[in-house]
């Protein structure tokens, strides 16, 4: 067991310490009392309330990833502390996760993106992955979860629990064979021609990731098709990518052409119910429930994938890469397809988390420098309150929509406060706040018509929340809302450390 603990994040490790009752109590940074109230000024209060606690929290509260999905153990961590014998994982076959990409058109032809990761799956025993499970589950055990939640919970933990594979060649296969349902998928009709295989140009990273562009061959398909060329189509074309040597590695690409519009959406608590404010829901919601979609979302997105032309899907969630499957399974069996991106292993120090979004968003505004995009997120994100708005203003005339989901309008447990500062000088065409899915219908996304006015607004630019007040009245940091937040921030530290 002890070798167990090592490879768990130092929340999980704090958390199962502070079960058993601690001898004496012991003073802690966190219960340092408030700087002087007069002069305070709620941004900074914040962040040094978020510095005292430590990198967890402030990761968690910036990329609203909940903070239990940080952290994983990778490779060696995983092999060396669960005792796998090398021959045995030689053994088990080489898995490859397969993100499906987008393409843009270049000079050289179609040019896409391939990523995801190489890695090898150890046979642990249930037992063990129980006990792993248990690590997740704090204050639950998994024996007492109904049957489809404890497989679900046994599920995530396998998954998290892998060896990655460095310094592989990784191979691909395109084919011309995607079988895209009309309605679901908007814009996207099935590529007649382009099947090839292509070597990526790099081996797998140290921690078993690719992540690289190719530029596809104008190969000639059943019946003398052939891809159309980016500047003769809107129309958004997919091909199947099979990495080569495994049937676990399928993927789709799409090659989206220069001009149109892309919705570029976050994931959790907007297309989930996740609730990461709530740290025991947020745990269940993640690790042992089916995921559920937030209010008909599924609904708003299927009608502007039917009615807004050629409109591409992109999911850009901070998710650690190892839960993608679970999350890449939710959202095409709920919502429309399109390309995907998470977060790469390389990104796992504090300040790498804190810039991931930003990177994958400027990855995309770049490949596609005359498409317009809606963003899509909610409040607790503070790295999507401060990356949506600067999008708009570092790439003029490319971010047509904004939407928000205020997150503590309809839940009164979610304390975190958010900033909207990023948002002044923006049009208010131009974004939107909003409370149910429903608030989304009928908007005039094509003509830039992105805010319902029958929505109250009261944006302050500066840190608003519960406890903060959602109206400029309210907009001084004090009072006994104020109280009722210090206190909430502080439960949830110790929920998490
Ligand atoms: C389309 O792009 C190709 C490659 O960049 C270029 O050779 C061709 O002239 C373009 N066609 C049109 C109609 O712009
Ligand atoms: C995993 O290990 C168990 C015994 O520990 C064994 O019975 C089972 O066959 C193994 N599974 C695979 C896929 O190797
Ligand atoms: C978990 O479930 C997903 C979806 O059913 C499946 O694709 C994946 O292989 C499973 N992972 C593990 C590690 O069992
Ligand atoms: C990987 O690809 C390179 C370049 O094609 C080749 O020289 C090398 O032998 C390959 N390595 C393996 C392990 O297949
Ligand atoms: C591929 O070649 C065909 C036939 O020459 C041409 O019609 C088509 O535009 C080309 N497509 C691309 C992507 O270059
Ligand atoms: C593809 O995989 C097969 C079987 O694993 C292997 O024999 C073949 O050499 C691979 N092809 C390439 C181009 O890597
Ligand atoms: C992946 O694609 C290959 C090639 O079409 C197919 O044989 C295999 O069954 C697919 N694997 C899965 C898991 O769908
Ligand atoms: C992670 O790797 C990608 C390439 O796969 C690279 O562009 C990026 O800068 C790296 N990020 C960090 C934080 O190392
Ligand atoms: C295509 O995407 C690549 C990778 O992001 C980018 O460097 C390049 O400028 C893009 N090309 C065009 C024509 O937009
Ligand atoms: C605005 O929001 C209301 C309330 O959710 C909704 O009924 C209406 O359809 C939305 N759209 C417009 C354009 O008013
Ligand atoms: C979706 O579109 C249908 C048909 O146009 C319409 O009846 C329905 O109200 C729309 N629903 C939403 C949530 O936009
Ligand atoms: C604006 O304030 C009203 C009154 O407090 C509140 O009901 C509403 O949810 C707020 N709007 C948003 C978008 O949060």
């Amino acid at each position: 067991m002890a070798t167990l603990r090592t490879v768990l994040p130092v929340w999980a490790l704090a958390a199962i310490a502070a079960a058993v009752p601690a001898p004496e109590p012991v003073p802690h940074p966190m219960i340092t009392p408030a700087p002087e109230r007069r002069a305070l000024d709620p941004g900074s209060y914040i962040n040094s309330v978020i510095s005292n606690i430590g990198s967890g929290v402030s990761s968690y509260v910036a990329s609203g990833v909940p903070q239990f999905f940080q952290d994983f153990p990778t490779g060696d961590a995983v092999e060396s502390s669960l005792g796998i014998n090398n021959d045995d994982l030689k053994a088990t076959p080489t898995q490859v996760l397969n993100i499906p990409g987008y393409g843009n058109w270049t000079n050289d032809g179609w040019n896409v993106r391939v990523h995801g990761n190489v890695f090898k799956q150890p046979n642990i025993s249930q037992d063990d992955v129980d006990d792993l499970a248990n690590k997740f589950l704090i204050g639950t055990d998994i024996q007492d979860l109904p049957e489809d939640q404890q497989n679900q919970a046994r599920n995530l933990t396998r998954s998290i629990f892998v060896v990655q594979q460095e310094d592989l060649n990784v191979t691909i296969n395109f084919e011309n064979d995607v079988s895209v349902e009309p309605d679901a998928s908007g814009g996207v009709i099935n590529a007649e021609g382009g099947a090839q295989t292509i070597q990526l140009p790099y081996k797998t990273t140290d921690q078993g990731d690719f992540d690289t562009f190719v530029v596809l061959a104008n190969t000639t398909g059943p019946n003398g098709g052939h891809l159309i060329a980016g500047n003769a189509t809107s129309s958004i074309q997919s091909l199947n990518m099979y990495a080569n040597g495994t049937n676990t590695g399928n993927a789709t690409a799409y090659l989206v052409p220069p001009e149109g519009l892309t919705i570029i959406s976050d994931i959790d608590d907007i297309l989930r119910i996740t609730k990461i404010y709530d740290p025991k829901e947020g745990l269940l919601n993640s690790f042992a429930r089916a995921f559920t979609p937030w209010e008909n979302m599924p609904e708003i997105y299927a009608n502007w994938s039917a009615s807004i032309p050629d409109f591409h899907f992109h999911y850009l969630t901070t998710t650690p890469e190892q839960v993608t499957r679970n999350y890449m399974e939710f959202i095409y069996k709920t919502y429309p397809l399109g390309s995907f991106d998470t977060r790469p292993l390389n990104f796992s120090d504090v300040s790498a988390t804190l810039s991931i979004r930003r990177f994958l968003l400027d990855k995309i505004f770049q490949t596609f420098p005359q498409r317009k995009f809606v963003l899509m997120g909610d409040t607790t994100n503070s790295d999507v309150m401060k990356a949506y708005p600067a999008l708009a203003k570092d790439y003029p005339g490319q971010v047509q929509c904004i939407f928000l989901r205020n997150t503590s309008a309809t839940d009164s447990t979610d304390l975190f406060p958010y900033d909207t500062s990023g948002f002044e000088g923006l049009d208010q065409k131009q974004y939107m706040f909003f409370i149910h899915a429903n608030d989304l219908t009928n908007l005039d996304v094509v003509g830039g018509n992105c805010y319902n006015a029958t929505i109250p607004q009261n944006v302050t630019f500066g840190y608003q929340g519960y406890g903060f007040g959602n109206s400029a009245s309210s907009r001084a940091f004090g009072g006994s809302s104020a109280t009722a937040l210090i206190i909430a921030w502080f439960s949830l530290a110790v929920l998490l450390f």
